[in-house]
Formats: C-alpha cells, sequence, structure tokens
C-alpha cells in the first residue's frame, strides 16, 4: 500500500480471525513505533507484548468487558516509561510521544493487513497489575491486534475547512 492508501482506508477493527500473527509482522509494527518521534527524543515508551490467554481475558475485563479486546491473538499493552519533556513549556510531552508511536504501528500494522484497536477506556490499576508493570510507568492504550475479518465501514471525519483556518484561530 502506498503511504496515503495506509492513511485513507486504515479502520478500527474489533472482529478478529483466529491466526496467530506472523512474527516477522508483529517485529515490523514495533519497529514502527521505535522509529516514532519523541521530545528533547526521549523514547519515554514500552510495549508489552500480551499472547497469554488469561491475561488477554483479564484485560478485557479491564477495559469494561470490551470482549474484542480479549479475543485478539495479541495485545499490545502501550506504556508511558519517562517524564521531564514538556510542550510549550507547561504540558508533559510524555502522553504526546507515546501517541505518536502508537499511531505508527497502527499505521504499519494496516499496511501488513493487521487490524488495530486503540482501546483508552480501561482500569489502569487493574492492567498495571495483570502486567506486572511497575507504579511510576503510566498506560496509555491497549492495542488488541490480529488479522481483520472484515474491513469495517468507514467512520466520517470532519470536513478539512472545519479543522484549518488561515493565519489566525478562527470557528
Ligand atoms: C484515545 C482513543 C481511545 C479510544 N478508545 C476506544 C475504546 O475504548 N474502545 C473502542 O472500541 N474504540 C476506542 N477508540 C477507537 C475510536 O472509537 C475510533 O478510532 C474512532 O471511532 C474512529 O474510527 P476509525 O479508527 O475506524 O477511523 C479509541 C480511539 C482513541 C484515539
Amino acid at each position: 500500500m502506498d503511504f496515503k492508501e495506509v492513511i485513507q482506508s486504515r479502520r478500527s477493527v474489533r472482529k478478529f480471525r483466529a491466526e496467530e500473527i506472523e512474527e516477522e509482522d508483529l517485529r515490523e509494527i514495533l519497529e514502527a513505533a521505535r522509529l516514532a518521534p519523541s521530545a528533547n527524543n526521549l523514547q519515554p515508551w514500552k510495549f508489552v507484548v500480551v499472547k497469554s490467554d488469561k491475561k488477554k481475558r483479564l484485560i478485557a475485563q479491564a477495559a469494561g468487558g470490551q470482549e474484542f479486546v480479549g479475543e485478539a491473538p495479541v495485545i499490545i499493552v502501550a506504556c508511558a516509561t519517562g517524564r521531564g519533556g514538556f510542550i510549550g513549556g507547561y504540558m508533559e510531552s510524555w502522553p504526546v510521544d507515546v501517541a505518536i508511536s502508537i499511531t505508527h504501528l497502527l499505521l504499519a500494522a494496516w499496511d501488513r493487513g493487521l487490524g488495530t484497536c486503540w482501546v483508552g477506556d480501561f482500569d489502569e490499576d487493574k492492567v498495571k497489575e495483570i502486567c506486572e508493570i511497575p507504579p511510576e510507568v503510566r498506560v496509555v492504550a491497549l492495542i488488541p491486534v490480529g488479522y481483520p475479518v472484515k474491513v469495517p465501514q468507514e467512520v466520517p471525519r470532519r470536513p478539512l475547512e472545519k479543522i484549518m483556518s488561515k493565519d489566525v484561530f478562527s470557528d
């Protein structure tokens, strides 16, 4: 797929084929996450790759019972490991940094025929307990990954004119 096609065709996938993910595919998508930009190049991320059926079931429960999360062959738990960077002098950069690297991963996955869904609705303490994540590390997202059963329908976006303005901010 060319870059534009990857961006345009990616969808959140919530139904996965019962098929293991090729190790090479998994490595490639983590490699895409590794190469993401970050404030001061701090790279404040760590990805826990969960394949254990028991842990996947527990994680799905911790995600408010979103069952599809546990049905994926792999769940990647995206964590923030570091602090220190700031944006505009006021906003901590780690959530942004980790979000960028997750986005790299999502797009690289789609390019390789893998579906993902960014899952932000979860009980952080429970996920930390299941995956033995240290207290100072934050969980940013759960990412179920697997080969899609089918490509979901497009979800609408606001038009370009509504999301940009020229020279100054305007509604
Ligand atoms: C920060 C964030 C949190 C999200 N949390 C959830 C979630 O908990 N469960 C879910 O099914 N989808 C979740 N999504 C996926 C969005 O619903 C989805 O990206 C959006 O509806 C657009 O659809 P698309 O990804 O297919 O383009 C989340 C996405 C983001 C970026």
